[in-house]
């Protein structure tokens, strides 16, 4: 599939703003357009788009003649939970109206990541598949399954190729993360690099799958560019590297810095965490467009420390 005009939406965010350079690198600059509600860039190319406007987003789309879109705009689940309205009307509202204009605009590709938030603490605790009971608890959960089932639809009813891949807690050090419940990982690497100790909003033993973000790219393009006849998912596949506690990563940490500590204080966050699994069964993502992460977590934290310095 060759992408000529590509839309990034909520491109300013933890993964937009590593996305837009790193498909750049690969398509050229002038194929790549970031966009978000807010604007915090010179970049000429951004455009600025509010997804939950759709007039707006039809115009961006006819405008640049966008062939395919990263969707990245959403709220994220402790954000989500703070300001469910708007959880519900940038995640739901905000897809359906990227949704409405692609079939209008012939556009070929949507992408929009969901993630592990999908599932609830019905859903067994590890190894989980795709298929499997998902009552999620969260505002954020809610509208991201809603998500992957309105990509689904609107393949099986207009034939727009939608696709979309379920992200653990991702671990970066170029952008802040986005207000998620796995943002402390990211945040105590971040304190041990400065010298301080952590106050952790997680219990020590609440484990969650994780990846790093070179790898999240990389299974987005991996995504984006696998051969439809060889799909049998489409929105919701599960993709992970690794499960750890807050506990394995402050003893991982300790190993480079000996008086780094770190206290546990959990608050509402807790809840969301104890409603998602530990670990995923990431099988689906390798068979059918060979899903293959590079970093576990000892070269995660060795590679955010060393970037982080
Ligand atoms: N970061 C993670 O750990 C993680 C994990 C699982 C899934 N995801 C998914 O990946 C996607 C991107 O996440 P992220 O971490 O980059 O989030 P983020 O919160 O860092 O960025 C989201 C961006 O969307 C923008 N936005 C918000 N409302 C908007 C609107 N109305 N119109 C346009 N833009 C708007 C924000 O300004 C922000 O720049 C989301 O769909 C999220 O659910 C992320």
């Amino acid at each position: 599939m060759t992408f000529e005009k590509i839309l990034v939406t909520g491109a300013g965010g933890q993964i937009g703003s590593e996305l837009v350079p790193f498909l750049s690198e690969i398509f050229g600059k002038d194929r790549v357009f970031p966009s978000d509600v807010r604007s915090n860039t010179t970049d000429p190319r951004f455009i600025n788009l509010d997804v939950t406007d759709k007039t707006s987003v039809e115009l961006a789309i006819d405008k640049y003649k966008i062939d395919s879109i990263f969707h990245l705009a959403a709220i994220l689940s402790a954000k989500g939970e703070k300001n469910p309205e708007l959880a519900y009307k940038v995640n739901v509202s905000g897809l359906y109206n990227i949704l409405e204009a692609s079939v209008k605009n012939k556009v070929k590709l949507v992408l929009t990541p969901s993630s592990i938030g999908i599932f609830g603490p019905d859903t067994p605790k590890e190894n989980v598949p795709i298929e499997t009971i998902a009552r999620p608890v969260t505002m954020y959960g809610i509208t991201k399954l809603m998500a992957e089932h309105l990509g689904n639809y609107y393949h099986a009813r207009f034939g727009l190729n939608a696709r979309g891949l379920r992200f653990p807690g991702l671990i970066s050090y170029k952008s802040p993360p986005g207000g998620g419940t796995t943002d402390y990982s990211i945040e105590m690497i971040i304190e041990a690099v400065k010298g301080r100790n952590y106050k952790c909003f997680l219990k020590e033993d609440s484990k969650l799958p994780m990846m790093y973000m070179p790898d999240a790219l990389d299974s987005l393009l991996k995504l984006a560019e696998a051969e439809d006849s060889r799909l049998k998912h489409r929105t919701d596949f599960n993709v992970t590297s690794f499960s750890v506690t807050p506990k394995e990563l402050e003893l991982e940490l300790r190993k480079y810095y000996r008086s780094f500590e770190v206290t546990y204080q959990p608050d509402f966050r807790q809840r969301i965490a104890d409603s998602w699994p530990g670990s995923l069964d990431a099988s689906a993502a390798v068979q059918e467009w060979d899903f293959h992460p590079n970093y576990d977590l000892r070269s995660t934290t060795e590679d955010m420390i060393s970037h982080l310095k």
